[in-house]
């Protein structure tokens, strides 16, 4: 695909994720606000789906990571201790020609404004991507609170309540999902680049001598999350090694996606060091040791973070979901030949199953049987139009399995499944489908 038919595909999906109600952006009927999206309701379900995957895999499966969910808003001190308040800053410059503002590191000829084309910028200047808000009836400097850019400091924080409570041990885990904000100067890629948004990040707390093992397995685990749970191709993704790492840092890498518009990153795996809880100790003024019997030693834990963006995994699953196909659909009643059809994996497809009665006489038959699967499985039910047209919907919604109950349904109590990818249709009778697709779905 060259360039020009890649930035088509992104406008096609972001035209079939407003159609579908997967996402669409926040305040629309006002003019929308830049750097802000709604999910509709098949993007509420996918993303719960894809958030309770990664719950799954880093949390309840494993027995050395606990879970915490912190307030948005923290002590201020916090975003001082981290450097946010100091550091956490982009290079803008703007055009004096038509007054638009860049990131310096985005610019693709230096000095050269990339909407007109003057060579009329101004100095670079920092800009925080800090988000400002006050508590309290005062709106003054002493009132002065930040949304949280990144969800990873509390977990910091409260290593060692969470540590006492769990009667956890060196090495484990915290995990947290939650928003946060960041005010991007160049909100862009649809959700890509948002200004508020999903982070789950997990950090591991170790010794300083095992965090490179516990490096190369966070780095292995995260890879298969990607590849076996979500299904992503090995093809579409790519792990970057950092050059250049934090003073405190020993290893960093991040895992990208091959996006419509390039490779982006969708996680970070980063050996911090001893920085954080370092900082925090210093702020607070007590001592966030950890104290180890089998040493009799109290050191700083160090700590390996795995760090990804919910919006932008859901991002690279809709990317990579989004076909046209000819497929032979005129057999299923459509004019025709090509289909647009979301390859979303059945885990995380919004709609597992949707229950097509042919006629509303059969609704009878059909009405129960889909109440019984919605007990499972996201189910939708829909008796309105042609067949045809109905599969054409649940393939935009990438609904992998289509119940069909017909008048012979009523004779041999079975009815037609139809698969969304190969399109084909396998009759099964009512008391074995729950089995069929549950065995399929996960
Ligand atoms: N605690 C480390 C940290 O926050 P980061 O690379 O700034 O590291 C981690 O962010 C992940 O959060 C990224 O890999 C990305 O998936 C997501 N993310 C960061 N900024 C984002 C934005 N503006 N919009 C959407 N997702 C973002």
């Amino acid at each position: 695909m060259n360039a020009v038919q890649e930035n088509d595909t992104l406008a096609k999906l972001v035209a079939l994720c407003k159609r579908r109600g997967f996402i669409f952006q926040s305040s629309e009927i006002y003019g929308g606000i830049n750097g802000f999206w709604d999910y509709g309701p098949h993007g509420v379900a996918m993303r719960r789906a894809v958030e309770q995957a990664w719950w799954r895999y880093m949390v309840e499966q494993r027995d050395n990571v606990e879970g915490l969910d912190s307030t948005i808003i923290c002590h201020p001190k916090v975003w001082k201790a981290s450097g946010h308040l100091d550091k956490f800053s982009d290079l803008m410059v703007d055009c004096m020609e038509c007054k638009k503002r860049f990131r310096e590191d985005q610019l693709e000829t230096p000095g050269v404004c990339p909407a007109c084309g003057a060579k009329k910028l101004t100095e670079p200047r920092e800009f925080n991507l800090m988000m400002k808000t006050y508590v309290g009836p005062v709106f003054d400097d002493e009132h002065v609170a930040w949304l949280r850019a990144e969800t990873c400091q509390p977990i910091f924080v409260d290593f060692d309540q969470v540590r006492v409570a769990s009667r956890q041990k060196l090495p484990f885990g915290i995990a947290q999902i939650g928003k946060a904000f960041r005010n991007e100067i160049n909100p862009r890629f649809f959700t890509f680049r948002s200004r508020e948004f999903v982070q789950m990040e997990m950090e591991f707390f170790c010794r300083d001598d095992e965090a490179m093992t516990w490096y190369d397995y966070w780095k292995e685990e995260r890879w298969k999350f990607y590849t076996q749970v979500l299904r992503i191709p090995e093809n579409r993704l790519k792990i970057h090694p950092h050059d250049k790492l934090a003073h405190y840092a020993k290893a960093a890498l991040d895992i990208e996606y091959d996006f419509p518009f390039g490779w982006g990153e969708l996680e970070g795996v980063h050996h911090r060091g001893t920085w954080d809880m370092g900082r925090h100790s210093e702020f607070c003024g007590e001592e966030q040791k950890y104290f180890d019997q089998e040493r009799n030693e109290h050191y700083y834990p160090t700590v390996v973070e795995t760090s990804c963006g919910l919006d932008r995994i859901c991002l690279a699953l809709l990317c990579n979901a989004y076909d046209e196909d000819t497929a032979p659909t005129k057999k299923e009643g459509m004019d025709e030949d090509v289909r647009v059809v979301m390859h979303l994996p059945a885990l995380v497809a919004p709609v597992q199953v949707a229950v097509l009665p042919l006629s509303r006489k059969l609704e009878e038959k059909a009405e129960p049987l889909y109440k019984d699967l919605k007990r499972f499985l996201r189910a939708e039910y829909d008796v309105t139009g042609n067949i045809g047209k109905r599969y054409r919907r649940q393939d935009e919604i990438g609904t992998p399995f289509c119940v069909t109950v017909d008048f012979d349904t009523l004779n041999d109590q079975a009815v037609t499944v139809r698969e969304r990818d190969a399109m084909t249709q396998d009759r099964i009778p009512i008391d074995q489908l729950k089995a069929y697709l549950l065995e399929r779905v996960v």
